[in-house]
């Protein structure tokens, strides 16, 4: 093939057959096919999209672009989960020592944070000594020890994934259903896994802003992973405001820390237990909502994380630092300029600011400052008097005038009451 007449196919509406894609894939990450080139075919697969075929065979030739996990050791079911993305999603934090903590054995790898969207992984990295790497041998014989790891994403795991990843965070290509289909359910698919929970995220700070189409790559993604003989569940969930009170890194760790030590708000912990109560479900295990509750309170949850955090070579005396305030050399609190409700709190604005803050990257070379971030202290439906305070600002950089108002902006307070739920729908 030559791919200037593959991209010229899709530009003008073609689909492609197995071995078109297999060519692709194996000469991108050969390196035989240039960036630009595949660049130019992301963007014309955003025009003309493809069928269930194409986005199968394309799935299938990234899971053999690299190495495949082999968890057949671990006994019992194995159950992964995967978010597409989201501004103060600390999910993985909490879900994975809970589901861990019924004796379902999760063997994770997660990613970086992307453009506005937070990453477990660097959430991780702000616990002193956390190290996030570890082999295939390492990664199996965790999980057997003490029933978890959250590692990051093996290089030799899907490698057309990282490449197209990079390259499609570049050239407005990421929101893209096929694209982002094949990217998670490849990653999953390899990670070795034998059932997978799907955290579809929709809303103005997710890749997805309508339930319509969060429903198709919901879909997508669960017929994907039937089709490859894993159980898979989506569930669609809202990214319209961040979720839970803390957006950075440590503050988030803290926030995770708190809902595993019983401390979480009732809506939070209902919306973790419910998915618990999905991958418990997955793994053959079925539980109550007050039955996972229950371990979110006696120390249990908690317990499972602080076996993972030691041992991936975590620092067990800074454990008390991960719940103390957010230390910055600059703090800025927002308050409310008027009586009423909250209607609105735009999870991309603030999404935004947090990576402006110091929280993200805004190229890959940036390095994260584990203190900044944003604490909430209002979310949407509360009631706020004139001057309460909603958030506090947290960066070692001057928080400017325009940073202020950019918070502000995302901000919206009128007279009517709206509520928000967090799961909208189950896709099964
Ligand atoms: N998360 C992924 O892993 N891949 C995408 O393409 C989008 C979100």
């Amino acid at each position: 093939y030559r791919m200037v007449d593959l991209i010229q196919k899709k530009r003008d509406g073609g689909s492609f057959n197995q071995s078109e894609i297999d060519w692709m894939i194996e000469n991108y990450v050969a390196g035989s096919v240039p960036d630009y080139q595949m660049s130019a075919l992301a963007m014309a697969i955003y025009f003309k999209g493809m069928n269930t075929s194409e986005i199968s065979n394309l799935t299938m030739a990234m899971v053999h672009s690299g190495k495949e996990f082999d968890l057949s050791d671990i006994s019992g079911i194995k159950v992964d989960k995967h978010s597409t993305g989201g501004v103060g999603d600390k999910v993985t934090l909490i879900l994975a020592p809970l589901v861990a903590s019924f004796g379902v054995p999760v063997a994770k790898m997660s990613g970086r944070g992307l453009g506005h969207t937070g990453g477990t992984l660097d959430k991780l990295e702000s616990i002193p000594g956390f190290n996030i790497e570890k082999t295939e041998a390492g990664f199996i014989e965790q999980v057997k020890d003490i029933g978890i790891a959250v590692i990051g994403q093996s290089d030799e795991l899907v490698k057309a994934d990282k490449l197209l990843y990079a390259l499609r965070d570049v050239t407005a290509t990421v929101d893209i259903i096929p694209l982002i289909a094949s990217s998670v359910m490849s990653k999953k698919i390899a990670a070795g896994s034998d059932a997978i929970l799907l955290d579809v995220t929709v809303g103005d700070g997710a890749f997805m802003k309508s339930v319509e189409d969060a429903r198709i790559l919901a879909r997508t993604m669960v017929d994907l992973g039937k089709s490859v003989g894993r159980e898979t569940v989506a569930v669609i969930t809202n990214m319209s405001q961040p979720l839970g009170y803390a957006i950075g890194n440590r503050n988030e760790i803290t926030e995770a820390v708190n809902t595993l030590n019983g401390k979480g708000t009732a809506e939070f912990r209902q919306f973790i237990a419910e998915l618990a109560q999905i991958m418990l479900e997955l793994a053959g295990d079925k539980k109550t909502i007050p039955e996972i509750l229950q371990n979110l309170d006696n120390g249990l949850a908690y317990a499972k994380f602080v076996a993972m955090i030691k041992a991936q070579g975590g620092d067990p005396t800074a454990f008390e630092n991960l719940t103390a305030p957010l230390k910055t050399k600059y703090k800025v609190e927002i308050r409310a300029p008027k009586t009423g409700f909250i209607t609105d709190e735009k999870a991309l604005g603030v999404g935004v600011l947090a990576m402006k803050l110091g929280a993200g990257r805004a190229t890959k070379a940036d390095t994260i400052d584990f203190e900044a971030g944003i604490l909430l202290a209002k979310k949407v439906g509360d009631k706020v008097s004139n001057n309460d305070l909603i958030a506090t600002l947290y960066s070692n950089r001057e928080i400017s005038e325009e940073l202020i108002s950019e918070f502000n902006d995302s901000i919206v307070i009128s007279d009517e009451q709206v509520h928000q739920k967090e799961i909208l729908e189950i896709v099964r």
